[in-house]
């Protein structure tokens, strides 16, 4: 794959990403590869935006004429009510990825989070049917209201939420307002295993730096795959644990490369791959 840039034009195509830090996103790298890839005339950047400039940075930017952002912490949320159109699936996670900014200056908001681990998981295991069982998600920040969505939307029969701090999986039960929602004790994980399809960590638990997940997969049925968000390391002792035993595994850079997928086709016009090359890619700068 070509790893050139192609030199910019006054006509380039310009996006980025905003967040506050930024400079640990992987986001400029991986479209970085897809722009040089497809030889397209554009560029994609990242601006650490502070919270307090987010509103007055979402007015100027659709007026520079840049073809869109990716939203990263701690502006999913807060980005949201300045967007002049929402997609189904970002008003009901409530918060927004990806925006793509028209001539006239209109922002369209989405959240491709939940599309992009589903996309990832399709592709790490293509036998996954989400509506064959029951699905238990660890954590209840961001990213897990964004799967438990993509989720519910792909017709899981049941949803466990579990998280330490309980109180926050019983508000996010009352956000998905779904009847197929149960919330279960921490204390309770290993139990909610039985009989599940699907498993996936977004806590950050098995992360470089943090203690890794302590769960005994005992009870999971071994053909119940296992996913985790966590991209660094890419195989957590959760993955290691799931193999281990013969469960199909997920890791989490596909949802991150699917994910990025979406803006970069309404950006630049040209819908990438995700495949091998870019994987290695992304992970050199890991
Ligand atoms: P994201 O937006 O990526 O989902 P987040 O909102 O910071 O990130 O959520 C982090 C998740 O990791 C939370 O579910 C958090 O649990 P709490 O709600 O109880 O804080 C979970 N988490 C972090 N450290 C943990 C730990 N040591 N044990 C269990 N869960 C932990």
């Amino acid at each position: 794959a070509a790893r050139v840039a192609t030199p910019l034009s006054g006509a380039a195509r310009v996006a980025a990403v905003l967040g506050w830090p930024v400079k640990h996103s992987l986001s400029p790298r991986l479209h970085g590869f897809w722009l040089a890839r497809h030889g397209i005339d554009g560029a994609y950047v990242p601006l650490p935006v502070r919270p307090e400039d987010l509103g007055a940075t979402l007015d100027l930017l659709p007026r520079l004429g840049l073809a869109g952002v990716n939203l990263t912490v701690p502006h999913k949320e807060a980005a949201l009510p300045l967007c002049h159109r929402l997609s189904p699936a970002a008003s009901r996670i409530g918060a927004v990825n990806t925006l793509v900014f028209s001539a006239d200056g209109t922002i369209s908001g989405d959240n491709s989070d939940g599309q992009g681990f589903l996309a990832g998981l399709a592709e790490a295991a293509p036998a996954f049917t989400p509506s064959a069982g029951p699905a238990v998600l660890l954590g209840a920040g961001g990213a897990a209201r964004s799967i438990a969505v993509a989720l519910l939307d792909a017709g899981a029969p049941r949803l466990w939420l579990v998280n330490r701090t309980r109180a926050k999986a019983e508000l996010l039960a009352e956000h998905l307002d779904d009847d197929r929602v149960r919330v279960a004790d921490w204390a309770d994980r290993a139990g909610t295993l039985k009989g599940a399809n699907l498993l996936v960590n977004t806590t950050v638990l098995g992360m470089t730096g943090q203690p890794p997940l302590d769960l005994d997969l005992s009870a999971l049925p071994t053909a119940a795959v296992v996913a985790d968000i966590v991209y660094s390391p890419l195989e957590t002792p959760l993955l290691a644990a799931a193999r281990e035993r013969g469960n199909p595994t997920s890791d989490g850079l596909g949802m991150l490369l699917h994910q990025a997928a979406v803006g970069f086709a309404a950006w630049f016009g040209v819908a990438p791959t995700v495949d091998a090359a870019l994987r290695a890619h992304v992970l050199e700068g890991l």
